[in-house]
């Protein structure tokens, strides 16, 4: 095939968004939204590539590994697609620290790109929500911040018995592992194969334990970490002493026990410390969310990081957040809740048909009239006259009232057709745009 002719494909791991997909989208946008902004975050935005040292600084190998970077034709500074926002808004809030309220509660939803192997539930674009509430070392922002989470998952119709939220600490971890004899060089991969390790095969996992020189103990250790699992509502101190750590380090959890408890969010958490998150900055509580059967990879991940800010210039501030993907969301919104929550394309208010040659250009007139008084009006496309097809043309595509340009009308009139009761009346165009606006109040549409 001549070059000129050839067929573009989208890259691998991107999607294309037609319409019905991107209403879709726009549900899960405008559900995260809503839900933040009524848990009192403001919403952020920052741009969609950076400085590459940006993410080389603190987000670990896991993500460094896999960045889109670049430097411009002819340039030789090095760029990179935004991976995750946490940097960003790190560097946005270090950079007018000194006038932001305490706490700051922001949240985002850009999109994110990172060179992975796509599969399901992992592409190299997608969109993530992010929220974050800096400034506030409590345990209580914790739990804020999981409210919000779990808020959304309700919104969605989701229940504690369709998700669970895996709550584990980084302290505790770190202690447990020192106790099996790692290293604090070998902290950082030890965390990073930990999270990786429900992707990866048992022989793989014990091959890259010995490669960053973990001892068999601390592999025992590992496996025993990943075997402890508690009720939220159970004691923390019980399940420490599992994984042969103090009790003196269960209280942080007691702490965020007692807050999710007053949220009453206890059902849908878990104590379980094979959860660690693979990126660097974490510092305190750390969690993911999955699918309560395990089948897909995690829909939400976050946790606390206290020293991020400090990083990139900001005084030291404390600060935790998560991210939600919409990829996995998706996946999990269309297995539990079917259609009910694709269909969310609003039909259009009005949709203007004509039953002869509309030579003196009615629709185009009645339609910048409806426009004008922001309804939401379409208009017939059809070379027919046949008004049935038309009508079946305006349900197809659910309109609420149909406006016929009919040679039928006395000058100045036309017929609008109510398509819920089906009564129809000729009205002057004059009043048209008013008339409709009116029933559509009446009826709360
Ligand atoms: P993360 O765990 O890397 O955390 O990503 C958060 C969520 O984004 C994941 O649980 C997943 O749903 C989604 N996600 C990540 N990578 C992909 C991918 N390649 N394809 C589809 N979905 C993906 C962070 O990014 C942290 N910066 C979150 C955070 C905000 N921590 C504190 N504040």
């Amino acid at each position: 095939m001549a070059d000129s002719t050839r067929r573009f494909q989208a890259p691998k791991g991107t999607r294309d968004f037609y319409p019905e997909e991107m209403a879709f989208r726009r549900h899960i946008e405008s559900t995260w939204r809503a839900v933040s902004i009524e848990h009192g975050f403001d919403e952020i935005e920052g741009p969609a590539f950076e400085h590459l040292d940006l993410y080389t600084v603190k987000s670990g190998e896991g993500i460094i590994s896999e960045l889109f970077s670049f430097t411009r034709a002819g340039g030789d500074v090095p760029y990179a697609l935004r991976p995750e926002f946490t940097p960003t808004l790190a560097r946005m809030y270090a950079s007018r620290a000194n006038s932001l309220p305490v706490p700051t509660k922001w949240f985002a939803i850009p999109t994110h790109f990172r060179a992975e192997r796509p599969q399901r539930g992992r592409l190299r674009e997608h969109v993530q929500w992010n929220i974050d509430m800096i400034g506030d070392p409590s345990a209580n922002a914790d739990a804020e911040v999981l409210a919000t989470c779990i808020g959304v998952l309700d919104r969605f119709g989701l229940s504690a018995r369709d998700m669970r939220v895996r709550l584990s600490h980084r302290d505790v971890i770190t202690l447990a592992l020192q106790n099996a004899g790692v290293q604090q060089p070998a902290m950082q991969a030890t965390f990073e194969l930990i999270d990786r390790r429900e992707k990866m095969g048992q022989e793989a996992f014990q091959e890259q334990a010995m490669t960053i020189g973990l001892e068999a103990s601390a592999i025992d250790r590992i496996e025993a970490l990943a075997r402890t699992t508690a009720d939220a509502s159970e004691d923390p101190c019980t399940i420490l002493e599992a994984i042969g750590v103090g009790a003196d380090a269960g209280e942080p959890l007691r702490q965020l026990q007692a807050c999710l408890e007053a949220y009453g969010l206890l059902d849908w958490c878990t104590w379980d410390f094979s959860i660690v998150r693979g990126l660097a900055y974490y510092t305190g509580m750390v969690f993911e969310v999955h699918e309560a059967t395990g089948s897909e990879r995690a829909v939400a991940g976050g946790g606390r990081y206290d020293n991020l800010i400090e990083l990139f210039g900001g005084p030291p501030t404390p600060a935790c957040g998560f991210g939600m993907g919409d990829v996995v969301l998706g996946l999990v919104l269309k297995d539990r809740c079917g259609d009910s929550q694709v269909d969310s394309m609003p039909g259009p208010d009005a949709f203007v048909i004509c039953d002869h040659d509309d030579e003196s250009m009615l629709v185009q007139r009645i339609l910048a009239s409806l426009w004008k008084h922001r309804l939401h009006a379409r208009r017939s496309y059809k070379s027919t006259r046949n008004v049935g097809k038309l009508l079946a043309d305006a349900d197809r595509c659910g309109a609420r009232f149909t406006v016929l340009v009919s040679s039928d009308e006395p000058e100045g009139s036309v017929v609008l057709r109510d398509m819920q009761s089906k009564n129809q009346e000729s009205i002057s165009i004059d009043q048209l745009a008013g008339c409709i606006r009116s029933r559509l109040s009446a009826t709360g549409d």
